[in-house]
Parts: structure tokens; C-alpha cells; sequence
């Protein structure tokens, strides 16, 4: 891990901050604030299994994902993961912030019993997709379907 980043779950009071780095990660996204945001906010720290991860930098968070855990059933009773919303602020890119805060992920992810992370990217950019091979996700194991409306 870079040695000037710190790692840690996100706590109540890095809403805004969060909602800063999320105008990095789609420009064309809706912006969220107010009332929903808090509430939406309020409903993921609750949720067991949510667990948004931030990176700070100077008490300024440069570094974002978020780790879902899903109990399950099959293989034996392991859970699965998906990581979503990967993100490093755009002056803080290739200093490896966004390869330590997957790697927390998925190491918490195995400490938690999953027996696989997913994760999907829209991105056809080869640098991205050459970021997660490098973190250590396989490209093409899988196929991939969404539905959207
Ligand atoms: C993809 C992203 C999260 C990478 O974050 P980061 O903090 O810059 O990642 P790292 O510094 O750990 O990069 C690790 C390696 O990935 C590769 N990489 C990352 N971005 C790259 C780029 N723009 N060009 C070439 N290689 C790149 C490099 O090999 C890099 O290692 P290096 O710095 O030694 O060359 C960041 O560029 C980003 O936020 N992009 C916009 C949002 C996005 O596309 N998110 C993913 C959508 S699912």
C-alpha cells in the first residue's frame, strides 16, 4: 500500500467527500445531494454486507469502491462478492491508490468466506481493463448480461 494512503470503511461523515469523487467516475451522471442522499446514505451503513470503502490522502478522500457481500446457499455455504464504483480522483491516478483499495476489498472479502468477487466495468478503455487484470480479476471467464431501464 502507497504509505500515504489511509484505508478505511466509510463513516457518515464522508457523504459529501463520496458524492465529490462519484462526479469522476460517470461525468453525465445525475448528481445526487439533500434529503435522498442522506437517506439512501444512511440506508447502505446499515445494510450488513455493504461495506464503501474510501482512501485518504491528507484527510482528503482520493480512492473509492464498494464491496458487496452476498450470503449464499451453494458452494458449500461460501458467499459471494461484487465490487462496484471504482474510482481514484483524477489528480491522484497511477500512484496505485486504486490498485490498494481493490486489493482491501478483496481481501476482506476473503476474510468474509467469499469464494469469488465479481466485477464488471462498462469502461472498453484498455487501461482499465488492463488496471483490474493487473489487480488480479480474469477477463473473459465469464459472460456477462445486463438489463436496463
Ligand atoms: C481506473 C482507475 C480507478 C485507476 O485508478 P488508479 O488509482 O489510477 O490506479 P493505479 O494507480 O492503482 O493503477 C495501477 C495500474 O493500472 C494501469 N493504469 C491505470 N490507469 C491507467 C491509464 N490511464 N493508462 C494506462 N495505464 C493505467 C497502470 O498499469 C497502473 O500502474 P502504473 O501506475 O504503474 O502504470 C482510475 O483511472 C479512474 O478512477 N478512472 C475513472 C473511473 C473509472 O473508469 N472507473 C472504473 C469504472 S468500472
Amino acid at each position: 500500500v502507497p504509505d500515504d494512503l489511509n484505508i478505511r470503511p466509510a463513516t457518515e461523515a464522508d457523504l459529501g467527500p463520496l458524492l465529490g469523487l462519484y462526479r469522476h467516475l460517470s461525468p453525465e451522471d445525475i448528481q445526487l445531494g439533500g434529503d435522498v442522499a442522506d437517506a439512501i446514505w444512511a440506508a447502505m451503513l446499515r445494510a450488513s454486507g455493504v461495506l464503501p470503502l474510501v482512501g485518504e490522502v491528507d484527510e482528503q478522500l482520493v480512492t473509492t469502491c464498494i464491496l458487496v457481500v452476498v450470503p449464499n446457499l451453494t458452494r458449500g455455504g461460501r458467499s459471494f462478492a461484487i465490487i462496484e464504483n471504482v474510482v481514484t480522483h483524477p489528480s491522484y491516478r497511477r500512484r496505485g491508490f486504486g490498485t490498494a483499495i481493490l486489493r482491501e476489498a478483496i481481501d476482506r472479502a476473503w476474510s468474509m468466506n467469499c469464494y469469488k468477487v465479481v466485477l464488471t466495468t462498462g469502461s472498453k478503455r484498455e487501461s482499465t481493463l488492463c488496471f483490474y487484470e493487473k489487480v488480479g480479476f480474469k477477463r473473459g471467464t465469464r459472460t456477462a448480461f445486463e438489463m436496463r431501464r
